[in-house]
């Protein structure tokens, strides 16, 4: 089965934090959030866990560049999405893909504000399968805005091609400050997730870092 191209995109701190322990997440300058919303216009969907949503309740939609926004997905096993968070406002279509765990209830709050609900997994959404019925809906480029623990089950099951960093130039510190990838992680740098990089670009005050993921969609076959 098919699923969509992947872009995984975040803005951290030099030390690799994408938010601060206090809950921080202002990070990219003016330039780069100008270049997320043109990233954002060029993609038909854009994903966020319930993390995400609860810690910085974004709307996800193209504000300070031309074109639509694209479809918002939240991952939320437990339909716990707030009724009056941003996402759900009627500036875009909505999906929360959640879990047979979910209750029933919150499910149906959710599709009367406006959300489309896809069932996915029992106590975690399926991430794998849920791409693939996506792509079955017509959404071919996706785009992964974190937060620190989807990145890292998205990267570990091998679900996506494309990563775009930006270093702003900032130290933060902080040992429970979230990190670009979260989760258990990998116990040898070797089984690491292999990337080529493939573009530095200075944007605005920040630094703009693309990697291509090895064994990924548009990846080179050699090494
Ligand atoms: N600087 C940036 O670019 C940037 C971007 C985005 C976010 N952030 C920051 O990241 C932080 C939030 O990250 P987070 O790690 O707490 O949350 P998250 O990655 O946004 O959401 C994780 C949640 O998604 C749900 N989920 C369901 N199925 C999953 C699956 N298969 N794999 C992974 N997650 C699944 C889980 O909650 P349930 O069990 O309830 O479903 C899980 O706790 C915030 O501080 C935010 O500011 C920064």
């Amino acid at each position: 089965m098919t699923r969509p191209y992947v872009i995984l995109n975040a803005a951290m701190t030099l030390d690799g934090k994408i938010a601060t322990a206090a809950g921080d997440s202002r990070i990219s300058c003016e330039a780069d959030l100008d270049r997320v919303h043109e990233l954002r216009a060029s993609v038909d969907a854009v994903v966020v866990g319930v993390g995400t949503v609860l810690a910085d309740n974004p709307s996800l939609t193209v504000r300070r560049a031309r074109g639509e926004s694209p479809t918002r997905i939240v991952i939320d096993s437990y339909a716990k999405t707030p009724l009056d968070a941003r996402v759900l406002d009627n500036s875009a279509p909505t999906i929360i893909a959640s879990t047979r765990s979910a209750p029933k209830r919150r499910l149906q709050e959710l599709r009367a504000a406006g959300a489309k609900i896809i069932v996915a997994g029992e106590k975690e959404v399926n991430l794998r399968g849920l791409l693939e019925k996506l792509r079955s809906l017509g959404v071919r480029k996706l785009l992964l805005e974190g937060g620190s623990t989807l990145n890292w089950s998205m990267l570990k099951e091998g679900l996506v091609d494309e990563v775009r960093v930006t270093v702003a130039p900032r130290i933060v510190g902080g040992a429970t400050a979230k990190t670009l990838v979260g989760g258990a992680g990998f116990g040898e740098v070797r089984k690491g997730v292999g990337l080529e990089l493939v573009r530095v670009v200075k944007v605005g005050r920040d630094l703009l870092l693309t990697y291509r993921v090895k064994g990924g969609k548009g990846a080179k076959k050699t090494g």
